[in-house]
């Protein structure tokens, strides 16, 4: 049987490359909150999203307005004075090619904010910027079903990805967030999140600040080569 060729729809491939190649991290919002029906969309089209045997795993605690702000106050005031508590152990050491690429990104982000190396103080500030959900409207924290294991987390980072895609498609802005995973015990309790839940990460989102320098930067990528090994016979 000769093998099937699909054909192309090149406008697909030309819309899907252009939400790719203008989505970022956003690390400045504006206050505005978006449409409750533009919120709605955006939710639906991140349901599309593929995972094992169709589980689904995902749950999102959402806000808006003063959920929003609520979130943002108590979580700020937990994290200065308590230690992290993750519900997933987060990466214990960064080396070769993963220590380089997320010492680029890094420079990138100081280096917009011309904050030096240096600056220890400033440097924390900055950071902390993820527990104020980067002045954010709405937060979404996305947990996992602790009995399907990491798949049940891959299947979540999916949905962020198709979450992250939808909301670009959409004209917002987002960030994932590990950062705010990193805080777990406290969305548990803020949110009551269940025992048998597990809080993989956080998404800020809402409409860019297009001036604020910290947005001005975007990250590079490796060429396919260095991703893909080749067999052919
Ligand atoms: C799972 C995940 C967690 C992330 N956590 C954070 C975070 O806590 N804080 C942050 O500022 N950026 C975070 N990021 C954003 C990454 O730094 C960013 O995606 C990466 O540097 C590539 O840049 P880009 O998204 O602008 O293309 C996260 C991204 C992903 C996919």
């Amino acid at each position: 049987m000769s093998p099937t060729r699909t054909s192309v729809d090149t406008d697909l491939t030309e819309a899907l490359s252009r939400i790719l190649d203008a989505r970022w991290t956003c690390r400045q919002f504006r206050p505005e909150p978006v449409p409750r029906d533009t919120v709605e969309r955006l939710l639906q089209l991140a349901q599309r999203t593929p995972s094992w045997c169709n589980t689904q795993p995902w749950h999102v605690h959402l806000t808006e307005g003063a959920a929003t702000e609520r979130l943002r106050t108590e979580l700020l005031a937990h994290v200065q004075s308590h230690p992290p508590a993750p519900d997933f152990p987060f990466p214990t050491q960064y080396t070769g090619a993963y220590r380089q690429r997320r010492r680029e990104c890094g420079l990138q982000l100081y280096t917009s904010l011309d904050i030096p190396k240096s600056d220890q103080g400033r440097t924390l500030q900055q950071l902390l910027r993820n527990f104020e959900l980067f002045d954010a409207p709405h937060a979404a924290i996305i947990t996992t079903e602790a009995d399907l294991g990491v798949y049940g987390a891959v299947d979540c980072g999916l949905y962020i990805n198709t979450f992250l895609l939808a909301a670009q498609s959409l004209g917002l802005a987002a960030a994932p967030q590990a950062a705010l995973a990193s805080y777990s015990d406290f969305l548990r309790d803020h949110f009551g999140i269940p025992d048998n839940r597990r809080v993989v990460a956080g998404i800020s989102f809402g409409y860019a600040d297009p001036d604020h320098p910290v947005n001005s930067f975007r990250t590079t990528r490796e060429t396919p080569e260095n991703a893909v090994t080749w067999y052919t016979d």
